[in-house]
């Protein structure tokens, strides 16, 4: 038990370290807590036009997911506890201590978790976000679509995990309640668009 403790406090202060911010500092790019959605996250940092940039964002931060997932699992720490080690690290990500606690939508950080649950997974997750951002054009539909899904995904291809993963896909919908107004009033901007939002 103290190990998990001890794990998920990892997880926690690992999520907690928001690349979007660091990454934009990095490349001379604007704090993208200052423009576009306000959120420190891929999606906001490929506004600035940096594609580069937003990759490594989103490559980092799904690394802070997978990381202590992987080495919980490796060190033989049970399902429920390996999910609620995903979610502190996705809590971190969303709750940065380092950052006054104003962080992402855990977006990158959650498919990062939930990658080591298998290839299977990781590919269903992938192909729902792609195909709904292929057909929308709105990354945020893409991941709520995704986050959606994953509590059925979950159920039929690794059971045990259904409740840490719906747990943290209802977190990652909450987190995207500005996101899901816009949506509804249409302002929301598709990821090609040149309309940016109003800083
Ligand atoms: O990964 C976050 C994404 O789903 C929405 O980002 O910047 O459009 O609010 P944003």
């Amino acid at each position: 038990l103290a190990l998990t403790f001890a794990m998920t406090g990892i997880a926690y202060l690992l999520g907690s370290v928001s690349n979007a911010v660091l990454i934009s500092r990095f490349f001379k790019l604007p704090d993208p807590r200052d423009y576009g959605s306000h959120n420190p996250g891929a999606t906001n940092v490929l506004r600035s036009g940096n594609r580069f940039a937003a990759f490594i964002v989103f490559l980092l931060d799904m690394l802070k997911g997978t990381i202590p997932v992987y080495l919980a699992w490796y060190l033989g720490i049970p399902p429920l506890y390996l999910g609620f080690i995903g979610i502190a690290a996705c809590l971190g990500h969303m709750y940065p201590l380092y950052f006054h606690f104003r962080g992402g939508k855990g977006v990158a950080t959650a498919l990062g978790a939930l990658m080591p649950l298998g290839l299977d997974m990781g590919s269903f997750m992938i192909i729902t976000w792609l195909i709904v951002l292929l057909l929308s054009g709105y990354s945020s539909l893409a991941a709520i679509c995704a986050a959606l899904l994953a509590p059925f995904y979950t159920y039929y291809l690794k059971p045990e995990y259904t409740l840490p993963v719906a747990m943290l896909c209802c977190l990652i919908i909450l987190r995207h309640h500005e996101n899901i107004s816009r949506l509804l009033h249409g302002n929301e901007p598709q990821v090609w668009s040149r309309h940016r939002l109003k800083r």
